[in-house]
């Protein structure tokens, strides 16, 4: 039985488990944000000396896959930004996307589409809201939610739940000076 409890499941095994009890067939409109709870939760449970997550830290890496679903799609990244790591604006396709800070300061910006898409490659976006993510804060971004990601104070721990492999899924990048749009095809 100590064999048993020496090999308690770690709070990262638990978010797995509880994100998989809750997703069922994937198309609850309520997901991103049921999802962003759990997220919230994995963060309060965890230490930074939990080995999982020293391990994430020690590593340094900027980009991780701690976790992909054999069955439903939905992958869990962990990602850690050094401070003025940013990218530009960009949507997840047909996709959503849960963002979570453990560490630092990561603030994200969402934007508003202006023109009515008529224009092939144009875009026109403006600012719409600046979350910042401090540690323990998640934010959900739903399908066609445009946004980029600035870490303002580092080494920032972002983590980072795709609802599917944004790798096989067609999506977008935007210029805002340039108001144009780029696409970015899925790898095929
Ligand atoms: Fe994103």
């Amino acid at each position: 039985m100590a064999v048993q409890e020496q090999k308690a499941d770690s709070s990262f095994d638990r978010y797995i488990a509880e994100v998989r009890a809750v997703w069922g067939d994937g198309k609850d409109p309520q997901l991103p944000f049921k999802i962003a709870a759990l997220m919230e939760k994995l963060f309060a449970s965890t230490s930074p000396d939990d080995p999982w997550m020293a391990d994430i830290l020690r590593d340094g890496k900027p980009s991780r896959e701690l976790y992909r679903d054999a069955e439903h799609g939905f992958i869990q990244m962990g990602h850690v930004h050094k401070q003025g790591h940013s990218n530009m604006p960009h949507d997840h396709g047909p996709c959503w996307v849960v963002y979570g800070a453990f560490t630092g300061i990561t603030e994200i910006t969402k934007y508003k589409r202006t023109d009515d898409g008529t224009q092939q490659g144009k875009a026109t976006l403006v600012k719409d809201e600046l979350h910042r993510l401090t540690p323990g804060v998640v934010q959900p971004y739903v399908r066609g939610d445009i946004h980029s990601t600035h870490a303002v104070e580092g080494p920032a721990v972002v983590f980072r739940f795709l609802s599917y492999d944004l790798d096989k899924i067609d999506r977008s990048r935007y210029n805002v000076e340039k108001e144009t749009v780029i696409p970015v095809p899925a790898a095929r």
